[in-house]
């Protein structure tokens, strides 16, 4: 009986062992946390160097990232069907500020709110803060944020004494006139294939122009507001001429590369691509100024809220340990060294007074009001069943398929369907 007990005991010791500390750095005593990330760009050496920091301060464990598709929306598809499935493959995930919400619904994260004390919750951006809040409770630590801003060729812009634009009847009087002047340059690129980038794109237009998505509970987004706007984004390219047809099949990156190879005077994108601009062998080095974006009126500029969150798999093999990456992750120092490195902006609030970041990226200042005053998208479970029908409504109107009214009005009926069902 004694033996028999002594048998159970050491399996039981034994399957404890395996369940934190798993996989094959087991053999050699250490626990491996598994983080699964997308990488929309940005050197991956940096990234290394900076998961080597964390093995260094954490004898014992070691860190496998796992790189996913830059698109947000193939990271979502492949997340929903391994949390689904229970997978236990990684520990750690970097989501999207737009999946918190459905991940937390679904039973798919730990919750780690003891993560962050008060004082540091007051110092997060109040956007992302509130996007990985659900029902009262933390389920991830805001990793760095994003907002939509407008990049311009600062040489370009002087040396044909134009200032940066307010106003999208700016932006497209300037474009057409250096495009006239300067043979083979695009005048304005923006992010318009059918994705998540283009509901980005979209909804700056319409808030630019006082539209929206929602108002309270009732589906708004078929106001004439959003009809002009999105008509507007269509005219971009069939009318005032100065966005090739090409952006209707670009996501960030190519056309950061189109930017950054010197062939267009303005682009909207996330902040990242500051920093990739500025390297040595970049053809736009110091040639690059960054704005608010433009609006209809004078004022009203809005930027989409973007970014992305670390949480924890809640079938993680090693809680304990992801729990502990997380925290260093998202820590000061590691945001910093981010922002410095590949340009991901912090989502602590005290680091847009640092001196170093300040002094190597002279408007980190001036992303403060802008990622302050960003607007979320809707923050709800259902986030991507509104989006996976708004995307191929305006990519369908940018495209000159259906006319902006006819999109809008088919987008609200099947928003109206999920929101109803929703509640
Ligand atoms: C960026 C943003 C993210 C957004 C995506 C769209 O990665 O941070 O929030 O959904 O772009 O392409």
């Amino acid at each position: 009986m004694k033996q028999k007990c002594m048998v159970i005991a050491l399996v039981s010791l034994a399957l404890l062992f395996h369940s934190c500390a798993p996989r094959e750095d087991a053999e050699r005593g250490m626990v491996r946390v598994v983080f699964k990330h997308g990488m929309i760009s940005g050197d991956y050496d940096e990234m290394q160097a900076i998961l080597k920091g964390f093995e260094r301060e954490n004898p014992g464990i070691t860190v496998k990232d796992e790189i996913l598709p830059a698109s947000t929306d193939e990271q979502h598809q492949f997340y929903v069907t391994n949390l689904e499935g229970e997978s236990a493959d990684f520990d750690v995930l970097g989501m999207d500020v737009i999946w918190v919400p459905e991940f937390a619904r679904a039973g798919w994260l730990r919750d780690i709110g003891h993560l962050l004390s008060e004082k540091e919750k007051e110092d997060i951006f109040p956007g992302p803060l509130e996007a990985v809040t659900y029902k009262g409770r933390v389920w991830a630590v805001p990793w760095y944020i994003d907002a939509g801003v407008l990049y311009y060729r600062k040489d370009l812009l002087e040396k044909h004494r134009a200032a940066p634009p307010e106003t999208w009847a700016e932006l497209c009087g300037t474009a057409a006139r250096i495009m006239a002047r300067e043979k083979g340059m695009y005048g304005f690129i923006w992010q318009g294939k059918q994705y998540e980038g283009l509901v980005c794109n979209a909804l700056e237009y319409f808030w630019g122009n006082g539209g929206g998505l929602l108002d309270g509970g009732k589906v708004v987004i078929d106001c004439p507001e959003n009809a002009e706007a999105l008509r507007f984004m269509r005219d971009l390219i069939v009318l005032y001429r100065v966005s090739p047809p090409l952006v209707t099949t670009v996501m960030e990156e190519p056309s950061r590369l189109l930017f950054g190879s010197g062939k267009a005077v303005f682009m909207r994108n996330w902040p990242y691509a500051w920093n990739i601009f500025q390297r040595p062998d970049s053809a736009v080095r110091g040639k690059v100024g960054v704005a608010k974006l433009p609006s209809f009126k004078k004022g009203m500029s809005a930027s989409a809220l973007g970014g992305w969150q670390i949480g924890v798999n809640r079938y993680a093999k090693c809680p304990l340990e992801a729990e502990k990456f997380v925290r260093y992750l998202t820590s000061p120092p590691v945001q910093k060294d981010l922002a410095l490195a590949l340009g991901y902006r912090p989502t602590r609030r005290s680091l847009y007074r640092d001196r170093d970041l300040v002094a190597a990226q002279p408007f980190t200042a001036g992303l403060y009001e802008v990622f302050m005053r960003a607007r979320p998208r809707p923050v709800t479970p259902y986030y991507m069943m509104l989006t996976q029908v708004m995307q191929p409504e305006f990519s369908a109107a940018v495209n000159g398929i259906k006319s902006p009214e006819e999109a809008l009005r088919s987008a609200r009926l099947q928003m109206e369907h999920i929101m109803g069902a929703g509640r």
